[in-house]
């Protein structure tokens, strides 16, 4: 199966800075793996237009729930679609804290993406408080329920797991953690949307970095990874991409 390999600049980047990173990455990708770029909005244009005969896509960083309207510093999905995205991340934890996202609004956001043509990449995962009192999988299968748009087709949308206290902090869940919150999301997506298990994909996030991409990627349930930090460096987020590239070659690996 192709994964997924998606950097999320957050507000990050300049005009020299990202030609820098996309003439990197554009050079490293190939067809068996996909690549998504998420850069600023104000650099959406240009990143596209830089892309332009590349395999890499590009995708916003959030969308408004409506599609149009009086909402002064907003973006719509089809303004992101416009500017030649093909993704666009809804419901970050950032988002979630600082803007107070709900899931009912990373819902509508994911329905407006998909109106606009657009795969939403619909990001859930638990605190570190959370975490600590048992409750991960109940929070994510709730995340799922109430984020997940009620029709949904394979193939148009993307689910990222980000435990929030592993997002910028250097720790990461053990492979088997993440094998098992996957597993729990799959079939809780599955059982949402009707969809076979096979057809949820789900990528994981949270202090992605070169060292430790090859073993979250090979992990079972893992359909690509979502890179912070890691991917405005050109040389580590290239790492993470080939990391990605020769596991898509060993016919032992799916
Ligand atoms: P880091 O890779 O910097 O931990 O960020 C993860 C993230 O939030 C990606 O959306």
């Amino acid at each position: 199966m192709t994964k997924f390999i998606i950097g999320n600049w957050k507000m990050y980047g300049n005009v020299t800075s990202a030609h820098m990173l996309i003439e990197a990455v554009a050079a490293a990708a190939n067809a068996r793996v996909e690549v998504v770029v998420c850069p600023p909005a104000t650099l959406l244009t240009q990143v596209t237009g830089w892309l332009a005969g590349s395999k890499v896509q590009v995708g916003g960083q959030d969308c408004h729930a409506a599609a149009g309207g009086a909402h002064t510093g907003d973006i719509s999905a089809a303004m992101l679609k416009e500017c030649g995205a093909a993704y666009v991340i809804v419901g970050h934890s950032e988002r979630r804290a600082a803007h107070g996202e709900t899931n009912a609004e990373v819902r509508k956001k994911a329905e407006q993406a998909m109106a606009a043509g657009l795969a939403p990449i619909i990001c859930i995962g638990e605190t570190a408080a959370q975490r600590k009192a048992g409750q991960a999988k109940a929070v994510v299968a709730r995340q799922v329920r109430e984020s997940l748009p009620e029709k949904v087709a394979a193939g148009r949308f993307l689910l990222a797991y980000e435990p929030v206290w592993a997002i910028g902090s250097g720790k990461t869940p053990t492979v088997s953690d993440i094998a098992g919150i996957h597993a729990h999301i799959i079939s809780a997506a599955a059982r949402e949307t009707g969809l076979a298990p096979e057809r949820i994909f789900v990528v994981y996030g949270g202090s992605v970095n070169a060292a430790n991409a090859g073993r979250i990627l090979a992990t079972r349930g893992v359909a690509g990874v979502l890179v912070g930090a890691a991917s405005l460096k050109a040389e580590e987020f290239v790492s993470i991409l080939r990391a990605a590239q020769t596991a898509a070659q060993d016919p032992r690996r799916k």
